[in-house]
């Protein structure tokens, strides 16, 4: 329809060095300005990396008992607002985080560190930051933006993948988005950096290292719950998290739940790709500690 036309295919742009499409930066002043509370959660992650798994999660673990409709009539991004979103189909981002009346606000970002509000630095909250494997990362990019028209054109897979090693993505480059926000959480202990890879092994252990840090203590039969309603194929069947509500996505093309799992790049990239991103990607995180797995 034409409310989704402005959205088709954006051009990605220079944004203060990092690649963005219009509908990221043209609410920028308003994103700059708002106002976090000490209570905000800050979900911050790149595209892909498991955003929407770990939001389900803490929405159900602040709000599985307590809210019970909640789940059942708002859609996920109502609930989690995404921070610099201006879509025009939705109100922005900042307008649904200010119109939320519950606390604590869950508040989803892919902005790289250096972009965050300064308020969530000055009010100390908690960002819960997720960050996956490079090869996996971009197979489901290049998925996602095959079927979102909100997205630039993908091209075909080899070209999609040069790109996303030029860091010509929507966010910037993957590795300096981990980097970025692993540095900080070295001297930010409001910041708790998880791995999709540690969630797929063990999804009980990163939840209760999840609860420790978020000062929550849920029962065992609670967690459970959590744990089975955030699992993959519930959430692919669940209409409230899998984004079957949003015009611009056809899941005909790709379901935004599509596969969640640890190595599937190994049926995207051949030989000669895998080793030529290999050597890339050693020199691209030669001085950082982070450590990514590519198989579980
Ligand atoms: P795939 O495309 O590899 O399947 P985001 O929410 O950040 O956009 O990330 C989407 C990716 O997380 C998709 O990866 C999606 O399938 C995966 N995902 C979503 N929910 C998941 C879950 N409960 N378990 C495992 N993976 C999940």
């Amino acid at each position: 329809s034409k409310d989704i036309e402005h959205l088709s295919r954006p051009p990605l742009f220079d944004f203060h060095g990092v690649s963005m499409i219009h509908c990221f930066t043209d609410n920028w002043e308003n994103i700059q300005k708002f106002q976090a509370r000490p209570d905000d959660i800050l979900i911050a992650t790149y595209p892909k990396a498991g955003t929407t798994w770990v939001s389900y999660i803490l929405d159900l673990l602040h709000f599985g008992q307590t809210s019970p409709d909640r789940q059942t009539s708002l859609p996920i991004y109502e609930r989690v607002p995404f921070l610099e979103s201006d879509f025009h189909i939705l109100p922005p981002g900042t307008e649904l985080a200010e119109k939320l009346t519950t606390t604590p606000r869950l508040i989803k970002t892919h902005l790289p560190v250096q972009f965050v509000p300064k308020s969530f630095w000055e009010q100390n909250c908690r960002v819960v930051y997720v960050a996956r494997n490079a090869k996996d990362n971009a197979v489901s990019y290049f998925h996602f933006d095959r079927m979102n028209i909100a997205q630039p054109e993908p091209g075909d897979w080899n070209n999609f993948l040069q790109r996303f090693m030029d860091g010509k993505m929507v966010f910037g480059p993957w590795n300096d988005h981990v980097t970025g926000w692993w540095e900080k959480k070295q001297t930010n202990s409001n910041i708790h950096y998880m791995f999709y890879e540690d969630m797929i092994e063990d999804t009980r252990r990163e939840l209760d290292k999840l609860c420790s840090f978020l000062g929550l203590s849920p029962s065992e039969e609670e967690k459970e719950r959590v744990r089975g309603g955030t699992q993959f194929d519930n959430m692919e069947n669940n209409n409230m998290v899998n984004y079957s509500t949003i015009p611009v996505m056809d899941f005909k093309i790709s379901p935004f739940m599509r596969k969640g799992k640890v190595g599937d790049w190994k049926n995207h990239f051949t030989v000669a790709q895998s080793e030529q991103f290999d050597e890339d990607y050693k020199k691209k995180m030669m001085n950082t500690t982070v450590q990514f797995r590519t198989v579980v």
